[in-house]
């Protein structure tokens, strides 16, 4: 397996103080002082690493890359090889770059659906404990990283194909998800690396205009999520979805809205899975109970 776990995503917004609201108030990151060598971006913590999301200044609201840690100088050179061998252009980030995304090296590059990925080695620390705005306690990372993200990928086989080969992502499940009464069913396939948690990425066989249909965070407990849905009924937020039980990772979550009509998955109680042995499946559902989503109420 080359990837890890999802260490950092980039955002391009076009009002990083809108932004911000969102990220302390509601979700409860942590806004630190990032390199000066990025100074036009904002920089968030959740954890003890420098930072995990980098709100760049952008014309439009979008997802600019996901940021996957692998292990070692040797495995990112194995992951040039297979972009090389494939016929993938892929670019060495340069010393301001690593800085700007808190890691020593890393390269990035366009999946078959052009999404960015990056793929980086070793991650900065902070000297001080994470405190939360909000008052949240913690954020489960550690070999989980992150969390995940959801991507866009129309060029779907060849895309997964790709998070595979190149990547070395595994199936975890898939979820036909059908658009509407007479639309489309669209697959979702979920993901995952060489982490317990149940997808770090999943490939949504569709479009999204900012690049990205949602990411997710996860907390400690019920009470953390509950108190986050407070916090963003105060301040005027709109939620991307009502509160839930996914069926695969049993992840239960509630979706507030990110610039750009991205979902930011807030839920507690994901399985921390053994892989052995495991076969992929086709899910009946995508949920126990819950999650009515905005965003496909009128289809
Ligand atoms: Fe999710």
């Amino acid at each position: 397996m080359a990837v890890k776990s999802l260490g950092y995503l980039a955002l391009q917004v076009k009002d990083k103080k809108e932004f911000e609201t969102l990220a302390c108030e509601v979700l409860g990151m942590q806004k630190v002082t990032g390199p000066s060598v990025g100074a036009e971006n904002d920089y968030y913590r959740i954890d003890q690493r420098a930072h995990r999301l980098i709100v760049m200044p952008g014309k439009e609201d979008r997802l600019y890359c996901a940021g996957w840690q692998v292990a070692d100088s040797a495995t990112l050179r194995n992951v040039q090889e297979k972009l090389s061998a494939k016929g993938v252009d892929w670019v060495a980030l340069d010393d301001s770059a690593c800085a700007v995304r808190g890691v020593d090296q890393g390269i990035g590059f366009l999946d078959p659906s052009g999404n960015r990925h990056e793929v980086c080695v070793g991650e900065f620390k902070a000297d001080d404990p994470f405190v939360s705005p909000a008052g949240v306690s913690r954020f489960i990372t550690g070999d989980m990283g992150m969390g995940h993200v959801v991507l866009p990928a129309p060029n779907f086989e060849e895309t997964f194909e790709f998070c595979r080969e190149v990547l070395g992502f595994s199936l975890s499940d898939e979820l036909p998800v059908p658009m509407g009464a007479d639309g489309p069913v669209l697959r979702v396939r979920f993901l995952h690396c060489a982490n317990p948690r149940h997808h770090s990425l999943a490939i949504f066989e569709g479009e999204h205009p900012a690049g990205c249909v949602h990411w997710m965070l996860e907390v400690p407990d019920v009470d953390t999520v509950g108190l986050a849905m407070e916090r963003a009924e105060k301040a005027n937020m709109p939620l991307f979805s009502t509160l839930g039980r996914h069926t695969n990772d049993n992840m239960l979550s509630v979706y507030f809205m990110s610039p750009g009509a991205i979902g930011v998955e807030y839920g507690c109680d994901g399985l921390r899975m053994d892989w052995t042995g495991w076969e992929p499946k086709i899910l009946e559902s995508g949920d126990l109970w819950g999650h009515q989503y905005a965003m496909m109420k009128d289809l």
